[in-house]
């Protein structure tokens, strides 16, 4: 039986660590062909010789999507090895809760935005120059709850750049959409839960803390990546061919409430 995504090329940037890394071998599994990107070209790897071993078709890069430079060649990159890009998932994502602790809000803020938000619209940018040349193409982004609702809730005091930037998100993915749906190119973003990935370790770790997160979601639990990947296969398929423009929370009912 032919896979959910046979033949597809499918790029996901952060793809060497968390969902990214779900997603990538998810769509493999569905017979994508991936690039697995990272800033950690040695977690890519890991994640496209995994692959590979399992009889899959991948190759990893290592780019930092902050950069203008190197998201143009990651694209150029997938064009050139793969024969073109059709979906595009970006996950490269970080935490301020893992920004140098000597930086002051102002230095963490930005780095945050260089990459949740700025990085999500470069990758987009190179992608979509090349979708439109193919009249197809699917993106989907990681944004999140946290794009949806306020977080504040103890956990930030309103100044915490990554709501912001996932806010961003939920909003460029409306408005790419728009501006994309004749092109035959969709967008669209997940918005997760709190999921068990290394991004929430430090918060986990807290047994408080985590107790917390739980009693948050209305399920009593936080997501596992792979029911982030099944909702991301959806989205990146063409079972989604009249979706567009969606922010689709996969957590737990937090959203809900
Ligand atoms: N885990 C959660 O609870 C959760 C919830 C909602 C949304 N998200 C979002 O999902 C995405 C993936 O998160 P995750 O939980 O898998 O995190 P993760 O930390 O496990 O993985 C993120 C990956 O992004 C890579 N990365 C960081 N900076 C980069 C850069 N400048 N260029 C390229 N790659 C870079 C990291 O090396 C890492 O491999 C993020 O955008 C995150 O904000 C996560």
């Amino acid at each position: 039986m032919a896979g959910r995504l046979e033949g597809k090329i499918a790029h996901i940037t952060g793809g060497g660590s968390g969902l990214g890394d779900a997603i990538a071998r998810l769509f493999s599994s569905e017979g994508a062909r991936v690039v697995v990107s990272d800033l950690k070209m040695e977690a890519a790897q890991r994640v496209a010789d995994f692959i590979v071993r399992q009889g899959g078709d991948a190759i990893a890069l290592s780019g930092d999507v902050s950069s203008r430079a190197e998201c143009e060649s990651l694209v150029a990159e997938t064009v050139k090895q793969m024969g073109g890009i059709d979906v595009l998932v970006n996950s490269a994502g970080v935490t301020p809760r893992y920004a140098p602790p000597e930086w002051d809000f102002e230095q963490t803020w930005d780095w945050v935005v260089s990459i949740n938000l700025k990085g999500t619209m470069m990758m987009s940018r190179f992608a979509v120059n090349q979708m439109k040349k193919q009249q197809t193409g699917s993106i989907v982004n990681l944004a999140s709850i946290i794009g949806l609702v306020g977080y504040a809730q103890g956990i930030s005091d309103g100044f915490n750049p990554y709501p912001h930037t996932k806010g961003g998100v939920v909003q460029m993915t409306r408005d790419m959409s728009i501006a994309l749906a004749k092109e035959g190119i969709r967008v669209n973003s997940l918005c997760p839960g709190f999921t068990y990935t290394p991004l929430v370790t430090t918060l986990v770790e807290d047994a408080d803390m985590h107790e917390r997160l739980k009693s948050l979601h209305p399920m009593g639990r936080l997501g596992q990546p792979e029911e982030i990947a099944n909702a991301a296969l959806f989205l990146a398929s063409d079972e989604a061919s009249f979706i567009t423009g969606a922010n689709l929370p996969v957590d737990g009912g937090y959203t809900a409430q």
